[in-house]
């Protein structure tokens, strides 16, 4: 039974990590979206947030479940007896950082493989930081994430300032 971790910030997931979620789950026997609490950085969303919207996202996947972690992945990931590490590769500028990351890991963990999965072409352009940004100054981001985020993103950017 081989366990995948797929970890991020998830802030918020875009309809591009859903892709290489419904990829991953037909090749591994169980996958864990995990979401990183990270304290340097402040979210749009909270954790609990951002794994809510997530859980809405993965409903119908069986094999799918999404937890919040903080400290290091390989910790987290060994404390669930992962044995892959995925991430998503949309373009080679990716290539340098996701390989210096799984290089870290590797050194910390050496029995947990990193997977790549090129991200589809029609997301190959897209993350979380571009979502916020339309979404942020009133523009649509329907087919970019999924319909729980739209209406999510909608409330947060119509309750504070801009
Ligand atoms: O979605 P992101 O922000 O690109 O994800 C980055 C993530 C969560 C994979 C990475 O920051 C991470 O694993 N952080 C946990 C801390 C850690 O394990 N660091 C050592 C490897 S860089």
């Amino acid at each position: 039974m081989i366990v995948a971790i797929y970890p991020g910030s998830f802030d918020p997931i875009t309809n591009g990590h859903l892709d290489i979620i419904d990829r991953a789950r037909r090749i591994f026997d169980h996958l864990i979206v995990a979401v990183l609490q990270n304290p340097n950085k402040v979210p749009l969303f909270s954790a609990e947030e951002r794994k809510r919207m997530i859980e809405e996202a993965v409903a119908d996947f069986p094999n799918v479940e999404v937890e919040v972690f903080d400290g290091l992945l390989v910790h987290f990931a060994r404390s669930r007896g992962c044995r892959v590490i995925l991430r998503g590769l949309r373009a080679i500028s990716d290539y340098e950082y996701e390989t210096q990351i799984a290089l870290t890991n590797r050194k910390m963990a050496p029995e947990i493989e990193t997977v790549f999965l090129p991200t589809s072409t029609e997301y190959s352009y897209l993350n979380s930081t571009v979502v916020k940004e339309i979404a942020r100054f009133g523009g649509c981001v329907r087919g970019l994430v999924p319909p729980g985020v739209e209406r999510r993103l909608r409330e947060k950017f119509s309750s504070v300032s801009r």
